[in-house]
């Protein structure tokens, strides 16, 4: 990480584009608010409020947008119009739109819908396998095969989410080891980064200096991704403990939106407006504009009727 010392207080700078990025200060951000942001949500989301977030998001400067999922409406009925979605968003040159995909069923309907990249979700823990996606960990493994040969013949990148990186509400805490031999195994299927996620929000910056300081012995940072939910607000304390580690890729949620339908606790993700704040008063470069990116996550908020979970947002809105 650059030295924090000189690093200006309110470091935005529009001109920090992507393209200039230098890989120890560009910071990648994957946008779930449109994903696991709302697929939580009780009440269904019009459709157009979905597209009008993305298309906010992207406008932001984000590059890389989960915009749904391939999965079973009966499941997360929430995410049942991904299709739509798809075919409805503004298209930016430049941003990556991705889905979640549990199966080669799913991974067809998200290349039908024309997605840039897929990201496949297994568990370190047991007991939530089984609770989100019916089935055990080796499994999952199982079924993600096929899909990332198949991506890998249509070219298309593969993502994968490991999640209850530190404790899971089923089987509670989950070993490192566990959480290293999953990982292991979705690079093995091909998959290009694995997001981490602490899915419980349970996790605090010491256990993630413990874990990341054994799994980047095995696996390069630069294929690690962080995602953190803000359940007992730890989110950017374990923000920073990962950046010191090497991390350069996080998951966040604009206004702080989300859960996951089959982790109870599982609150609101980390508010991508808190993350690039942070980030940038570290020298750090997005490409986000937080005036934007704020922008959009107190039109979702209003439109949920709710106020944004974002502490960056609400300070500049007051
Ligand atoms: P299953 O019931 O075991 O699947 O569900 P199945 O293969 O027996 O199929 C049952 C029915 O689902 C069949 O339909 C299939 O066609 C259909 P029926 O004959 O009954 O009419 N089906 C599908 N339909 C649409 N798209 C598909 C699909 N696959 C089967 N892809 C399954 C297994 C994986 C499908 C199910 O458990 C599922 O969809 N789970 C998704 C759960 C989910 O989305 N959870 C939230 C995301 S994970 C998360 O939020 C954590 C994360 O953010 C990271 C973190 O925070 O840690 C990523
Ligand atoms: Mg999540």
């Amino acid at each position: 990480m650059p030295s924090l010392k000189n690093a200006p207080l309110h470091g935005y700078d529009s001109t920090m584009i992507e393209s200039t990025a230098n890989p120890d200060t560009h910071v990648k951000i994957v946008e779930v608010g449109a994903r696991d942001g709302l697929q939580n949500e009780k009440a269904i989301v019009p459709l157009q409020h979905k597209v009008q977030l993305i298309d906010a998001l992207s406008g932001s400067g984000l590059k890389h947008i989960e915009a749904g999922s391939f999965v079973s409406p009966k499941w997360v009925p929430q995410m049942a119009d991904s299709d739509e979605v798809f075919k409805q968003i503004a298209r930016r040159e430049g941003v990556t739109y991705s889905a979640l995909t549990p199966n080669l069923k799913g991974y067809e309907a998200a290349k039908q819908a024309n997605v840039n990249e897929v990201a496949v979700f297994a568990s370190a823990s047991e007991g939530f396998s089984q609770k989100n996606i019916n089935c055990s960990i080796a499994e999952s493994i199982e079924r993600f095969r096929p899909l990332c040969d198949e991506a890998a013949n249509d070219g298309i990148p593969v993502r994968a989410y490991v999640s209850c990186i530190f404790a899971c509400p089923y089987d509670g805490k989950v070993s490192i080891s566990q959480v290293v031999d999953t990982c292991e195994r979705l690079l093995a299927l091909g998959c290009y980064e694995i997001s981490l996620g602490d899915t419980i929000g349970v996790g605090t910056a010491f256990d993630t200096k413990r874990l990341l300081n054994t799994l980047t012995r095995a696996i390069k940072p630069s294929q690690l991704a962080m995602h953190f939910h803000n359940t007992y607000g730890q989110g950017l304390a374990n923000v920073y403990a990962s950046l010191e580690a090497g991390i350069r890729a996080f998951d966040a949620s604009v206004a702080g939106l989300g859960g996951c339908p089959y982790a109870k606790g599982a609150s609101g993700n980390l508010a991508t407006e808190d993350l690039v704040y942070l980030l940038h008063a570290g020298g750090l470069h997005t490409g986000i504009d937080l005036d934007l990116l704020a922008k959009a996550g107190l039109a979702i908020s209003a439109s949920l009727s709710r106020q944004s979970q974002s502490s960056v947002a609400l300070a500049r809105d007051a």
